[in-house]
């Protein structure tokens, strides 16, 4: 039976059982407070050459900051299984009560980014109502993106990267040569690089965080017009979750290396292997996605630290209206002392 939301319990009002609990909007900032929890936790190793500590320092935050969230939350996207993480693994219930809903994080999305003190590493929370999120096995996952505003289905998975390359730039009304795809440096990727470079479309390499990559094929100001390639298949579930809010197009398809890997995606509800998901099957009815920036990138400003306090930047949107909010937090630790990292 659907949970009632908080707000239609106070003021009485009934909704049909069949109907999804109401989300609450000011849940959204709510979101950021975590994401700024996780992201000033893991800047204080940025550089610092250990991406575990920072990843377990960002895990620790947010963990810490769900607790103050008004929801009963339950991870199905996060670090791990159970017998793997000891905190947001798949499963866990977070939050201090409230309506249900479905959690994907990625406390810090570039481990290895912010251990070397590169750019683009973020914290990121997506929420969604129950049963919202696909349940991501965390394999590999084979991603293309794009911008919105396009015909739908002017790129597709199934698609040599050529002829999708050729589709986009004829509705961008660019020439081929003026197309970027974003794409994962990694050897596995080899193949792909070569098919666009021949293809004479440009590419922009990044060296971790897909999740960023995947918006930045739907920020005009970025200069990036395609997402390709395969990256995590927890980061495809956030990325859809962020575009169901920005606008795009996005497909998934999950890669699977042996037999055990299919019957962990089977138990958990993934019927077809084969499958080409769309962003409503990874990130269906209201979402909200929320990531605060670890270090500088495209989107987002790194954590400033000043005597006795810090600066964070942090993008937070909503599925069902499609706002997009920057938020600016200027944190004082004389005050805040719980947030102190
Ligand atoms: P971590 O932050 O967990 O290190 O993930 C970074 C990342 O680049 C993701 O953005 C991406 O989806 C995945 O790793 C790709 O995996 P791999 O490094 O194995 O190619």
């Amino acid at each position: 039976m659907a949970e009632k939301s908080a707000k239609s319990q106070k003021s009485g009002a009934s909704r049909s059982d069949s109907l999804p609990p109401i989300m609450d909007r000011n849940l959204a900032l709510e979101l950021v407070r975590v994401t700024e929890a996780a992201a000033l936790s893991a800047s204080r190793w940025m550089g610092r050459g250990d991406k575990n500590n920072a990843d377990g320092a960002a895990v620790e935050a947010m963990r810490k900051a769900f607790d103050q969230v008004a929801i009963s939350g339950t991870v199905v996207i996060g670090e791990g299984e159970m017998d793997e993480a000891p905190m947001l693994y798949i499963g866990e219930k977070v939050g201090a009560g409230g309506p249900a809903m479905d959690i994907a994080v990625d406390p810090l999305e570039g481990t290895s980014i912010t251990a070397k003190g590169g750019p683009n590493a973020m914290a990121v929370v997506a929420l969604a109502e129950r049963g919202g999120f696909l349940h991501a096995p965390d394999l590999y996952m084979d991603k293309i993106a794009v911008g919105g505003g396009l015909p739908e289905g002017v790129v597709d998975l199934d698609e040599k990267p050529e002829a999708n390359l050729r589709n986009l730039a004829r509705a961008k009304k660019k020439d081929i040569g003026d197309i970027v795809a974003c794409i994962l440096d990694r050897d596995r990727h080899k193949a792909l690089i070569g098919a666009v470079r021949a293809a004479g479309a440009r590419i922009m390499l990044i060296p971790d965080g897909d999740v960023s990559g995947v918006i930045a094929a739907t920020q005009p100001e970025s200069g990036v017009d395609i997402y390709l390639g395969s990256g995590g298949a927890p980061e495809g579930v956030l990325a859809a979750a962020a575009l169901r809010c920005v606008g795009g197009q996005m497909q998934g398809r999950l890669m699977f290396e042996n037999d055990e890997q299919k019957t962990r995606a089977r138990e958990m509800g993934v019927k077809d292997p084969n499958h080409k998901f769309s962003i409503l099957e990874m990130a269906k009815g209201d979402v909200v996605f929320a990531a605060t920036g670890v270090t500088t990138g495209a989107m987002l400003k790194g954590v400033r630290w000043f005597s006795g306090g810090a600066y964070t930047h942090s993008m937070v949107m909503r599925s069902k209206s499609g706002t997009v909010r920057y938020v600016e937090g200027h944190h004082n630790f004389a005050r805040k002392t719980w947030l102190t990292p």
